[in-house]
């Protein structure tokens, strides 16, 4: 189920052409071609300006392939951010290398091999951001690890919240990755330290930003 129009997806991706540059257009091709989960143009510009409105220097991706959704961040960041990466595919590595290197942003990059969770845990220190794209089960974990290392005043940003409109409960026995993404969602948006929402933007962004 397309949570939004594609007719309007297509719109707003309109709105994003000025983004075009070569680098970018080929990470895109490729996620087409080898059916690579990115989070696309419009939520990876969504991305960009949140990370921006809160002023952020240094992120933190739980699940990151071969650098697309970082790309938003680093354009965020600027050239003093610090944008960790964490992938449990060592090839996924190369690509963000080739990647983010011929966009001018690998400097500002750390890209962890291995489980998302624990290079997060040996990383020391808090977060603006923290963006939790890893496998759907590991969500609850995911939130109860970056809940507690985003700063006060910046953000955790959650993708495929919606899971193609399966989340929202229709009467049926979810099956485990809906439930373990239902059960994510309702542990944010009852945490009183953070403002949360759901964006119905692509497949679900959740946003939560801390204030407490
Ligand atoms: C949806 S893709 C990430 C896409 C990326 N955020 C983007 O939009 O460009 C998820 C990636 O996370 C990796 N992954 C999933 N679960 C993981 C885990 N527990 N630890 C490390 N990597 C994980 C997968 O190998 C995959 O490359």
């Amino acid at each position: 189920m397309d949570i939004v129009d594609p007719r309007v997806e297509t719109y707003i991706a309109s709105l994003h052409a000025r983004y075009d540059e070569p680098v970018l257009l080929e990470m895109e091709a490729e996620a087409r071609a080898l059916g690579f989960p990115i989070v696309g143009r419009n939520v990876g510009v969504t991305l960009s300006m949140l990370a921006a409105s809160v002023g952020a220097k240094r992120v933190f991706e739980l699940g990151s392939g071969f650098g697309y959704s970082a790309y938003w961040f680093a354009r965020a960041t600027g050239a003093d951010g610090e944008i960790h990466l964490t992938d449990g595919d060592a090839a996924n590595e190369r690509k963000a290398a080739d990647y983010l290197g011929r966009a001018g942003v690998w400097p500002r990059v750390r890209y962890h091999v291995g489980d998302a969770l624990t290079s997060f845990a040996e990383v020391p220190g808090d977060f603006d951001v923290v963006y939790d794209d890893i496998d759907k089960q590991g969500y609850p974990d995911a939130w109860r690890a970056a809940s507690l290392r985003v700063r006060v005043g910046g953000l955790y940003i959650c993708d495929n919240t919606l899971w193609s409109g399966r989340v929202p409960p229709d009467g049926e026995a979810p099956d485990d990755v809906t439930g373990a993404i239902r059960e994510h969602n309702a542990m944010v948006a009852g945490d009183e330290r953070f403002v949360t929402t759901l964006l119905p933007i692509r497949d679900g962004v959740l946003v939560a930003v801390r204030i407490a």
